[in-house]
């Protein structure tokens, strides 16, 4: 007779998870609402997941022939530490996320960066009230925060505000209602844009009105926010006109759903990404781009990234702070000086990969771009 077979989680015995241990298989997938899935996955190899709540990872995807990676914050809380959730929208255009949904299957196995990112309510020093803001997909840190909490059963006062299109696109409704009812000092509140006659919620743009009468206190609370661009945009807005020290605000510090390589590249940054501390002799490299045919001047005081972009020339990157690994190109020739944060396999950077986000030539250099 079939038995379970049960896995190990000896942590003490078992390895914890790096993307260089294993690829990820995924072991579950679970329709959140019509157009949100998520992804529950484990080591291939046996081990465990460590990492802080609201923390991310970078996926590589095979798509069509080309190796496409994408940076998802984990849903799932530390505490349970043997799978690691990742929950992806299904959007127009959302090369990634679209695969995602229509072809990833339950045995299948992806290659995946060491977790990382600096957006967790456990790397601060938060007040004992916390408020919790999120748009859309950017609930998940939320969930993964919120899960954690409950968990650890930390003695904090949450109140969770969370936006969505419709009450029909809300994710994690049912856990959160949940957690509304049964625990203590956890106020939960939605905001739908649009709502049918039968909604009892707020709805409409989340205003100073709104927030004050859903978090009379929430000069009193440390803030946590994620969500679209805009959506952030408009609680910082909210916050600071309502006289919030914004020391107590924290945001996820890029657009994780929207930032894909395939929609920056199309919008190639203007601004300058320079590194203000550098000290020394500045000096001047080439920087050859095989696959575009081009050589640029990079002086050593400016990454590689950056000076791509001075030229007008598209190329993928999302965080540029060294994390996520979307700027990964592969050197042929040169060396450089290279502050990656987490967003590189040290395979892939013993094969020759770098970082251009975070790498200063110092040499003449070529690249695989
Ligand atoms: S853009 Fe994220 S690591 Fe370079």
């Amino acid at each position: 007779m079939n038995s379970i077979s049960f896995p190990n989680i000896d942590n003490e015995n078992l390895p914890k998870w790096e993307g260089d241990l294993a690829p990820l298989e995924c072991i579950e997938i679970i329709e959140e609402t019509h157009n949100v899935k998520s992804f529950r996955f484990k080591s291939q190899k046996d081990a465990w997941f460590q990492f802080l709540p609201g923390q991310h990872t970078t996926l590589f995807l095979n798509i069509g022939g080309a190796e496409v990676m994408r940076t998802y914050t984990i849903a799932s809380s530390p505490t349970r530490p043997h799978t690691i959730t990742i929950t992806s929208k299904r959007m127009s255009g959302g090369v990634v996320a679209n695969w995602m949904h229509d072809n990833l299957r339950v045995g299948d196995c992806i290659d995946a960066l060491n977790i990382g990112g600096s957006f967790s309510v456990a790397l601060d020093n938060p007040k004992k009230k916390v408020l919790l803001m999120s748009g859309g997909s950017g609930i998940t840190p939320m969930l993964s925060m919120t899960r954690y909490f409950v968990d650890l059963a930390i003695n904090v006062d949450i109140v969770f505000v969370h936006n969505a299109q419709t009450p029909e696109d809300l994710i994690g409704k049912y856990e959160l209602d949940y957690y509304a009812h049964h625990q203590t000092n956890f106020d939960l509140h939605y905001v739908c844009d649009k709502a049918h006659a039968i909604w009892q919620g707020e709805s409409g743009f989340l205003s100073a009105e709104m927030l004050a009468r859903m978090v009379p206190d929430f000069l009193d609370r440390e803030v946590y926010c994620c969500g679209p661009e805009a959506y952030m945009v408009n609680a910082k807005t909210l916050l600071e006109g309502g006289g919030f020290d914004m020391n107590h605000y924290h945001q996820e510090s890029f657009d994780i759903e929207s930032s894909t390589a395939q929609h920056n590249m199309a919008e190639p940054h203007e601004e300058s990404l320079d590194t203000p501390e550098f000290s020394g002799e500045v000096v001047e490299y080439n920087v050859t781009l095989t696959e575009t045919g081009k050589t640029i001047l990079c002086p050593s005081n400016i990454n590689i990234l950056a000076a791509i972009q001075k030229q007008g020339i598209g190329v993928p990157f999302a965080c540029s702070m060294g994390m996520c690994g979307t700027c990964r190109v592969k050197m042929t020739e040169g060396t450089v000086d290279m502050d990656a944060q987490g967003g590189l396999l040290k395979s892939h950077e013993e094969e020759g990969y770098i970082l251009t986000c975070c790498s200063h030539p110092t040499s003449d250099v070529v690249l695989d771009l």
